[in-house]
C-alpha cells in the first residue's frame, strides 16, 4: 500500500474506506447495522487502517458503527487513521468544539487524526478556524483540512489554519475532472497538500465502464480497480472508496498494489 509521510513522522495509507450511507443517509438508519459492522470488520481484517466518516453520516450513526468496529478489533489506536468532518452550520468557535466532542464520543476515541470542514460554511471562516486551531492545540485533532473548497477558499483556509492543511477532499475520478480543471489539484501538488478523491468509482458506475476494459485485462484487474489505480498513481492524490460487499472491499484494497505505466496513464487521462 502506497503511503504518504506526515509531518510528525507517521504515515497515511493512500487508500481508505469511505462510510457515507453506512448507518443511514442524513438521518440514522439501524436496519443494516449488522451488514455494515461485518463490512468494517472485514476491511480491518484485510488490512485497511484509514477510514473516512462525518458527523452528518447517518446523523452520527456511521461514527458509532465505525467506533464499535474499531474498538472490537483491538487494533492499537496509533495504527489507525480516522478522518471525520464538521457540518458547516456548526462552524462557530463553541460549535466546533462541541461538534468535535460529539464525534470523539461516538467514535470512542480521544483524538481525530484529521478533521475537515465538510462544505464551505456561510458562517465566517475566521471564527470556525479559531475553534479548529484550538482543537489542534488541545491535541483533540492531529491535522486539519477542508472539503469541497475551490481554490480561492482553499487559500483563505490555508491562511487561517495555524497548521498546514493536510487535504482538500473533493469529488475526483476518471469521469469527473472538475477539481483538476479548477486548479485545486495543481495547487495541492505544488504546496504539499493531499487531494482526497471522493466518489472515486462514481458510485459504482465506473465498475461497468467498457472504456477501461483493455487496461483492466492487461493487469488481470477489474475496471473499478483501474479507476482507483489511476487516482493513486497521481502525485498527492489519495482516495476513499466506499464498499460494504466483501468482493468490493477485497478489490479496492488490492487496487492500491496496481501500478500503471506512463502510457496507460496517458491513455486514461485522455478518456474525457
Ligand atoms: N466530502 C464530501 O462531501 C463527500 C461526498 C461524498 C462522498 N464522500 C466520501 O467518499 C466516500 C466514497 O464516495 P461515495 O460513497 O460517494 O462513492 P464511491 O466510493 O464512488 O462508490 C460507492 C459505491 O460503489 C460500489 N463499489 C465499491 N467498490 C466497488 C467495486 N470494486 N466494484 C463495483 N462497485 C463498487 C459500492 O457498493 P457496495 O457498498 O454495495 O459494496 C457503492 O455502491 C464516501 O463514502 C464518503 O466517505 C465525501
Amino acid at each position: 500500500m502506497k503511503t504518504y509521510p506526515l509531518p510528525d513522522g507517521t504515515s497515511l495509507p493512500a487508500l481508505g474506506l469511505g462510510t457515507w450511507r453506512m448507518g443511514g443517509g442524513m438521518s440514522a438508519d439501524t436496519s443494516c447495522d449488522a451488514e455494515v459492522l461485518e463490512a468494517l470488520r472485514y476491511a480491518l481484517e484485510l488490512g485497511c487502517r484509514h477510514f473516512d466518516t462525518a458527523e452528518i453520516y447517518g446523523n452520527g450513526h456511521a461514527e458509532e458503527l465505525l467506533g464499535r468496529a474499531l474498538r472490537e478489533s483491538g487494533i492499537p489506536r496509533e495504527e489507525l487513521f480516522i478522518t471525520s468532518k464538521i457540518w458547516p452550520n456548526h462552524l462557530t468557535y463553541e460549535g466546533s468544539l462541541r461538534a468535535c466532542e460529539g464525534s470523539l464520543r461516538r467514535l470512542g476515541v480521544d483524538y481525530l487524526d484529521l478533521y475537515l470542514i465538510h462544505w464551505p460554511p456561510s458562517l465566517p471562516l475566521e471564527e470556525g478556524f479559531r475553534g479548529l486551531n484550538t482543537l489542534v492545540r488541545e491535541r483533540k485533532v492531529r491535522y486539519l483540512g477542508v472539503s469541497n473548497f475551490d481554490l480561492p477558499l482553499m487559500r483563505r483556509a490555508a491562511a487561517l489554519s495555524e497548521t498546514p492543511l493536510l487535504t482538500n477532499q473533493v469529488p475526483y475520478s476518471l469521469f469527473n475532472r472538475d477539481y483538476a480543471r479548477n486548479g485545486v489539484l495543481q495547487y495541492c501538488q505544488e504546496h504539499g497538500i493531499l487531494l482526497t478523491a471522493y466518489t472515486p468509482l462514481e458510485k459504482g458506475r465506473l465498475a461497468n465502464s467498457p472504456v477501461l476494459a483493455s487496461v483492466a485485462a492487461a493487469h488481470e484487474a477489474t475496471p473499478a480497480q483501474i479507476a482507483l489505480a489511476w487516482l493513486l498513481e497521481q502525485p498527492n492524490v489519495i482516495t476513499i472508496p466506499k464498499a460494504v460487499q466483501r468482493r468490493h472491499l477485497e478489490e479496492n484494497l488490492a487496487a492500491a498494489e496496481i501500478h500503471l505505466t506512463p502510457e496507460e496513464m496517458r491513455a486514461l487521462d485522455a478518456l474525457v
